[in-house]
């Protein structure tokens, strides 16, 4: 096995699991979150914090993993959209409604839209419209227009 050079003793939660692994501390969170703990849910798109196809929630808050280093989640809780589940463990509820409303068309945005809204009704349950608006902003989607979508988070709200 190749010696990392400048390793790091990584320790978080992940999805509700304690993790520990050794890492390059120049990795970025989104490689090692695909690469590493093989969780391809969270896409790569942009690269550069533009589209928001690559979020995960860090202690509750929806961040770009792109734009962090893996080390910036030590001793924290990250949640990625493997880790998101309804009570019952099956679909969570803004997963029903996307599917409910044909919110998903590639699917390519759906995780971090999922991850994104999930981060706004945790803090705000009843988001209005115009809050959900804002909170989408940096989620891209090039297939459905964001009106289904929109009308996927309004539906979920109040439902968990
Ligand atoms: S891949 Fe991270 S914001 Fe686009
Ligand atoms: S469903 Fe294709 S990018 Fe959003």
């Amino acid at each position: 096995m190749k010696q990392l050079e400048n390793t790091f003793k990584l320790a978080c939660l992940v999805n509700g699991k304690r993790t520990e692994l050794e890492i390059d501390s120049s990795r970025s969170l989104l490689d090692l979150i695909r690469e590493d703990l093989g969780l391809k849910g969270t896409k790569e798109g942009c690269g550069e914090g533009e589209c928001g196809a690559c979020m995960v929630l860090v202690d509750g808050r929806a961040v770009n993993s792109c734009l962090m280093m893996a080390v910036q989640v030590h001793g924290k809780e990250m949640v990625t959209i493997e880790g998101i589940k309804g009570k019952d463990g099956g679909l969570h509820p803004l997963q029903k409604t996307f599917i409910a409303e044909g919110a998903v068309q590639c699917g390519f945005c759906t995780p971090g839209l999922i991850i994104a809204s999930e981060a706004l009704l945790r803090r705000n349950p009843k988001a209005t419209l115009e809050e959900i608006k804002l909170e989408l902003t940096g989620n891209l989607c090039r297939c459905t227009g964001y009106e289904k979508v929109l009308s996927a988070v309004e539906k979920a709200r109040g439902k968990k």
